[in-house]
């Protein structure tokens, strides 16, 4: 199964892909993971991806496409995965499906999780995120058990550098501009599944396996 994970940032992509992963057995492919793996090892895709991303702005799509396609290749995405943050131009999803019709596929989904700006903001500020295994937490709706501990890996917990307040403004205009436009694009091609991402985390959840059950 080929999932693409739809929606602003912080709408809880992230959080629902590492799920869906486990539920159903396939990588969970994060290219803004993949970018800050990158910049932690000081390569140079990784310092040129910074500079963007610290702005809130995309990576350039010839940067971003090729990473893409190389981590699909990967024998283990065989049966399948799930994007989260990919693809977020139009142009960048005509590469992706170029791909995959290649190799006489198709993408199943496209999950739009839904969550207005006001929420957004309000989530961004309470983030934490693992250092090491990229984990998502939130201080109040989904805290880990030991404060800035990852339950999955006991690594320290920090905040995003592009969670500052203007930064997730400059992002969420970004979305709105470059992004979203995707929905539509999804639409037409029959793929496109709406929740409502407002509800709590194990809600959305829920409504995400009626999808793909
Ligand atoms: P990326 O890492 O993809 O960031 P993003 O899209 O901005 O999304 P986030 O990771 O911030 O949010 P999320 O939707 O995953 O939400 P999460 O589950 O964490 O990209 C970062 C940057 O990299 C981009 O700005 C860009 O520069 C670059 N980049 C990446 N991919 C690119 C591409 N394809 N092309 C070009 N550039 C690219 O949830 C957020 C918070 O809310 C968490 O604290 C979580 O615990 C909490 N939460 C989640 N769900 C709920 C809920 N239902 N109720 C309450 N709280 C919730
Ligand atoms: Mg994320």
């Amino acid at each position: 199964m080929k999932i693409i994970m739809l929606g602003a940032p912080g709408a809880g992509k992230g959080t629902q892909a590492k799920r869906i992963a486990e539920e159903f057995g396939i990588p969970h492919i994060s290219t803004g993971d993949i970018f800050r793996a990158n910049i932690k090892e000081k390569t140079e895709l990784g310092m040129e991806a910074k500079s963007y991303m610290d702005k809130g702005q995309l990576v350039p799509d010839e940067l971003t496409v090729k990473i893409l396609l190389d981590r699909v290749a990967k024998d283990d995405c065989k049966n399948g995965y799930v994007l989260d943050g990919y693809p977020r131009t139009i142009p960048q999803a005509e590469v992706l499906y170029d791909a995959v019709t290649k190799l006489d596929d198709k993408i199943d989904y496209a999950i739009n999780v839904d969550v207005p700006d006001e929420n957004i903001i309000d989530r961004m500020g309470g983030r934490r995120a693992c250092v090491k295994c990229g984990a998502t937490y939130h201080i109040k709706y989904n805290p880990p058990k030991k404060e800035d501990t990852c339950d999955i890996c006991q690594s320290n917990l920090i905040i995003r550098d592009d969670d500052k307040p203007e930064t997730v403004k400059n992002r969420l205009s970004v979305y709105h501009e470059q992004t979203q436009p995707l929905i539509e694009y999804y639409s037409k091609q029959g793929i496109l599944k709406e929740v409502d991402g407002t509800q709590d985390i194990d809600v959305v959840f829920e409504d995400i396996k009626k999808i793909l059950k």
